[in-house]
């Protein structure tokens, strides 16, 4: 591994800022995620941690710092164009075609990953192959079963783990998630953590959640955020004492 040492960084923020109005939801925002890296963050309601994944993907442009993927500054680069260099999220709302089968949404995933824009424009052997690989992806993440049921018949939950194969089909070398497993039965929460914990080592992830069992399971280090800042990073078990971090959140929750 002399090429690619765990400590390398895929994606960094240097200094990144961003206000709504009055409103300063990025406080100076420096992060580094590692190659590889299993990454948590955390914090209470409103801390601005989907603002901060909105900054990273593109959907907000910050006021000031910039944004490193693999060394190269991102900062202006449109969401696509971040797609399509590796940096993928998924959404805490659905964004699935709810009236096509769970292969078809993958499928089209697939189709634009190869840069052949929609359906139609596809041609028979491009179609072909996209469906090859889309059925690859759902039996990597054992979602075969569901290739020929339409996405808005299926439970909550299988829902978000299609979103998942959909994100993965992109070839993330950055995964985001946020908040994956909220509002997720609990039989379903625990495929989304199955397919999580088996993610290659070639992805590196941050995952925003709330659930801490799934957290501390997860993460190799935990960022905490608070009131558009990053408060404080350390491993799991330092986290999980440090008393700032239960002032403003974890306060009398417990973990496995
Ligand atoms: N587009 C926006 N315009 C104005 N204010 C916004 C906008 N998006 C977020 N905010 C505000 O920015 C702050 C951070 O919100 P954000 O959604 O990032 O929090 P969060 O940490 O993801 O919270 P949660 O855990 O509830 O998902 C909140 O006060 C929120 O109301
Ligand atoms: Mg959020």
């Amino acid at each position: 591994m002399a090429n690619t040492p765990q400590s390398e960084t895929v994606l960094e923020t240097r200094g990144i800022c961003l206000s709504f109005g009055a409103l300063e939801a990025a406080k100076h925002l420096s992060f580094k995620l590692p190659r590889g890296g299993r990454r948590a963050l955390i914090g209470p309601n409103g801390a601005g941690k989907t603002t901060f994944i909105n900054l990273l993907t593109g959907k907000l442009m910050p006021d000031s710092g910039r944004i490193l993927l693999n060394d190269n500054d991102i900062s202006a680069l449109p969401f696509h164009a971040r797609v399509k260099l590796g940096l993928v999220r998924t959404f805490q709302i659905s964004t699935l075609l709810r009236k096509m089968t769970v292969l078809e949404n993958v499928q089209l995933a697939a189709l634009e990953q190869h840069g052949r824009g929609g359906i139609l424009l596809g041609g028979r052997s491009a179609q072909a192959e996209a469906a090859e690989e889309a059925f690859a992806m759902l039996v990597q993440l054992n979602l075969d079963a569901y290739a020929s049921k339409l996405v808005g018949e299926l439970a909550y939950g299988i829902q978000r783990l299609i979103e998942i194969a959909v994100a993965l089909t992109s070839r993330p070398s950055v995964l985001l998630l946020d908040e994956p497993a909220a509002g997720v039965a609990p039989a379903e929460s625990r495929l989304i953590v199955d397919v999580i914990d088996q993610l290659s080592s070639d992805i590196s992830v941050l995952l925003i959640e709330h659930d801490m069992n799934l957290v501390f399971r997860f993460a190799d280090w935990i960022t905490v955020m608070a009131g558009g800042a990053i408060l404080c990073e350390g491993s799991p078990r330092e986290i999980a004492a440090d008393p700032r971090v239960k002032e403003v959140y974890l306060g009398a929750r417990t973990y496995d």
